[in-house]
């Protein structure tokens, strides 16, 4: 055969691949308020530079009438591409294909493109779009997504890893996810749960819509599942394009740097924290006024919201911010603002980001509610995050660090590198109201006017411990600043840390506080 009809040949392949499952099911999927695979990496990648491999891959499954079916690149797209020139490896399971459902060539090609980016150390980006293992192909199909489990856990923390939610992703499915780095949800188009309404209704007798189950919203704010909500696909890829400029490469690099630009004046530092200890304020706003262009990318914006994470540059460079946030539940840490900030630690510390620490909460959430749910195992896990990192590590105590807090919030008995404080910072075992009541308690009960007492005896208190002298006298504070040396402090600390380099005792792996 000649060349030119052999292209023709391939070019009469390619396309009758590329329409996936027919136009019916495309424009069932467009009815849906879905984009189509391509479509979805098309819009990710920077233009033209999406590769796709393995288009031709058939599926071989042969029972309930398997063998009379064709399943256009059986379901999944893959390839390799750019975003802002940064390549990366990525998959789009298509839902006109069988639901987008996973055999086991479809999950073959997912374990090859995963196997690419861990073996050329670049990101993955997973797009999930699928009714989840394909029944027809029975335990084919549950081997599939063990392979994917395994290949996810052992590329954690060596590249980044990101899923993105845009339809079902259902059954064992979802643990694909849960195991990433970050999961990406959209409003009405994601749905993840284990179990759907129809089991739910059998096994319990309980009615619940698929939205209600696992929709965007239970996810970014009830499970904490998702990290970045969005209302559409479009502006959720504008959310993943943000973060890869963000993240490096893999765990060798470190993240692009970009140039110094200085915070908006909008955000003014020493108009912001309230003199007033129990007034709350928005701690997203001193990250604004410390940040390069007061741009904050916010991550679980939504779930856990008395703890704030996230994103910003200093100098150009990134670095990972914890904060308390006064202005939800006190700035307390619970069960799931613990989950919260220890996860995030532990993913900057493995991508060489730098922490930043803005401390200001009265201690751990106290109450049956939260001893039951486990607050002792899920506050430790912010303890060992912190003390296992050994990124840079920057500590800013804005006002209140009381107790266990103090010490959970990247304290220097954990190792942080720099240890600042405003002289409005308040270091104590407990709030002076509390502590004053239990210890001076026979003297108050005692006085003619016990009030009187009482109050003089937090007066007295505060003037001893709420201020940060007296951790400023033994060295646990480096530096007791002013609200505006803050970022000139932390731009410097940041630069001098640069070649941190520190090692603890040989070991296999800890035993962390799961
Ligand atoms: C094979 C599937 C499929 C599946 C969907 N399809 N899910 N084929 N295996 N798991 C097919 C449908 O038969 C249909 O084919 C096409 O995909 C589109 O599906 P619809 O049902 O028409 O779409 P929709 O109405 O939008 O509903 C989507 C859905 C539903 C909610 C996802 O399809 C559904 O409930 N699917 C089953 C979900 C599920 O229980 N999966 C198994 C989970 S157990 P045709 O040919 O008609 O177009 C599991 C275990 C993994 O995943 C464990 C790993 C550890």
């Amino acid at each position: 055969m000649p060349l030119k009809r052999k292209i023709k040949e391939l070019q009469k392949r390619r396309q009758e691949v590329l329409l996936g499952g027919g136009e019916k099911a495309i424009e069932k999927q467009i009815a849906m308020g879905k984009l189509t695979a391509r479509e979805r990496i098309r819009k990710i990648l920077d233009d033209d530079s999406f590769h796709e491999y393995d288009l031709f891959v058939e599926h071989e499954a042969r029972d309930f009438n398997m063998d009379k079916k064709i399943l256009h690149g059986d379901g999944v797209i893959i390839g390799t591409g750019t975003i802002y020139g940064e390549p990366v490896c990525i998959f789009a399971q298509d839902f006109t294909v069988a639901g987008g459902s996973l055999g086991m060539m479809h999950a073959r090609k997912i374990t090859k493109i995963m196997d690419h980016a861990l073996k050329m150390r670049m990101p993955l980006i997973g797009i999930n779009d699928s009714g989840g293992a394909r029944i027809q192909e029975g335990v084919n199909s549950l081997a599939g997504y063990g392979e994917i489990f395994f290949r996810n856990t052992l590329s954690s923390g060596v590249i980044p890893q990101i899923s993105v939610i845009l339809g079902p992703c259902a059954g064992g499915a979802v643990y694909s996810p849960a195991l990433t780095d970050f999961v990406f949800v959209v409003d009405k188009i994601s749905k993840m749960f284990i179990t759907g309404p129809e089991v739910i209704k059998t096994v319990l007798g309980e009615e619940i819509s698929m939205e209600d189950l696992g929709g965007a919203h239970v996810h970014s704010e009830i499970s904490g599942n998702a990290h970045f909500y969005a209302e559409s696909e479009e502006e959720c890829f504008e959310q993943i394009k943000k973060l890869i400029t963000f993240i490096p490469r893999n765990n060798t690099h470190k993240p692009r740097t970009f140039e110094t630009r200085e915070p908006k004046n909008e955000f003014q530092i020493e108009k912001i924290v309230p003199g007033d200890p129990t007034q709350p304020y928005d701690v997203r706003d001193v990250v604004r006024a410390i940040v390069d262009d007061s741009d904050f990318f916010e991550i679980q914006e939504k779930w856990a919201r008395n703890l704030v994470i996230g994103f910003g540059r200093m100098g150009g460079r990134t670095v990972g911010f914890v904060c308390n946030q006064p202005l939800v539940l006190a700035g307390v840490l619970d069960v799931d603002s613990s989950d919260k900030a220890a996860r995030f630690i532990r993913y900057c510390d493995a991508f060489n980001i730098p922490i930043v620490t803005l401390v200001d909460l009265p201690g751990y959430l106290p109450g049956a509610d939260q001893e039951h749910a486990g607050v002792i195992r899920h506050g430790a896990k912010v303890l060992y995050a912190y003390s296992e990192a050994t990124v840079p590590k920057m500590t800013v105590i804005l006002r209140k660090a009381y107790g266990g807090g103090y010490i959970a919030m990247s304290s220097r008995h954990l190792r942080a590198d720099f240890v600042f404080a405003w002289p409005t910072a308040e270091i104590a075992v407990m709030g002076p109201e509390g502590a004053a009541n239990i210890i001076f308690r026979k003297e108050i009960s005692e006085a003619k006017d016990p009030e009187k007492m009482r109050k003089q005896k937090v007066r007295e208190y505060k003037e001893k411990f709420a201020n940060p002298y007296v951790a400023a006298a033994k060295g646990y504070i480096d530096s007791v600043i002013e609200p505006e040396e803050t970022r000139k402090l932390l731009l410097h600390a940041i630069e001098v840390s640069a070649s941190k380099a520190i090692s603890g005792p040989k070991k296999k792996h800890g035993v962390p506080p799961f």
